[in-house]
């Protein structure tokens, strides 16, 4: 409102005027809050850990890291603490980046049969000398909590899904707390990744949504993002998604966390600049990030239920 009477003071004239009333009224993004939906989700599952643990299957969760890589390590703390902090079991186990394969296949196939884990997850990127997919296909489909593994990945596309992949399953989530009605509406999902982009297309379809997937060789990203009612941002660039490439009122999900030189975070989309143009808009830091553990935890808690007869 400061800014409005502003506008009246210096300019004072009417076409104007109308034309920043009608801005502020339609123009100004909601934002959906990641933060607070985690949290609020995180408070949740409380109650299921405790009757778990009460009935003698505490949640337990697993995390692998192999190598060094800084980012991937806050990943895997965060991920450890976010078990801990609501009453699961979590531990990591961490490999020099030189390990041999076996080991790692080893320790999976203890892991797969040991009856206190719930939850097998092996932080990605691995090093060069690694078959990831080998890796994957390793932890057994039960306690797949990223839902990477064929026969997950086989039974999303198939609509039955068991273990739905942490980011995209968090971005459902948003959806559904901003009550965007996904059914018949134009989705454009950047990015093809096995992590985010493709499964994240597999649940907007399962939604009923018109998908079109974008990426890298994409000719003319911008005549798919304009006519976009959801656009969902996974390509790992900074600001790569500006307010000119957004319809007016469109959904706008920012999956990307990418560091700027000064050590800011920011995301795949411009939000200053799409601010102004979507409907609703998800912000970096504080949107898809923590939903993404958060969702790991429930897939977590989910297999322990499994295990425990009460799913
Ligand atoms: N690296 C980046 N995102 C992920 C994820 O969701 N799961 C795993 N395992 N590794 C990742």
């Amino acid at each position: 409102m400061a800014i409005l009477l502003k506008f009246i003071k210096f300019k004072g004239k009417g076409c104007r005027l109308s034309r920043f009333l009608l801005m502020d009224a339609t123009m100004t993004a909601q934002i959906i809050d990641g933060k607070a939906l985690a949290e609020e989700l995180r408070q949740s599952f409380k109650a299921r850990v405790e009757t778990l643990t009460a009935k003698g299957h505490k949640p337990g969760l697993v995390v692998i890291l192999v190598g060094e890589d800084p980012a991937s390590q806050v990943y895997v703390k965060n991920k450890v603490n976010g078990c801990l902090a609501i009453g699961m079991h979590s531990e990591k186990i961490v490999y020099e980046k030189d390990v041999a394969q076996q080991v790692v296949l080893d320790k999976i196939a203890e892991l797969n049969a040991d009856p206190a884990i719930h939850g097998i997850l092996v932080q990605l990127p691995l090093p060069k000398h690694f078959d990831e997919e080998k890796v994957l296909e390793a932890i057994s489909a039960e306690k797949d909590v990223d839902g990477f593994h064929a026969e997950n990945v086989g039974a999303l596309s198939q609509g039955a899904p068991r273990f739905i992949p942490c980011t995209p399953y968090g971005v459902m989530k948003m959806f559904e707390k901003g009550s965007v009605d996904l059914a018949g509406q134009e989705a454009v999902v950047i990015g093809r990744s096995n992590i985010v982009g493709k499964p994240m297309a597999m649940l907007l379809i399962n939604a009923g949504a018109t998908v079109t997937v974008c990426h890298s060789k994409t000719r003319d990203l911008k005549f798919h993002t304009q006519r976009a009612d959801i656009v969902v941002a996974a390509v790992g660039k900074p600001k790569f998604v500006k307010g000119d490439m957004i319809k007016p009122g469109a959904v706008v999900i920012d999956v990307g966390i990418n560091r700027l030189p000064d050590g800011k975070l920011c995301g795949d989309v411009d939000y200053a600049d799409c601010l102004e143009v979507a409907g609703q808009i998800t912000p970096v830091p504080g949107g898809v990030g923590p939903m993404t553990i958060t969702m790991l935890l429930a897939n977590t808690i989910e297999a322990a239920e499994r295990k425990a007869g009460i799913r």
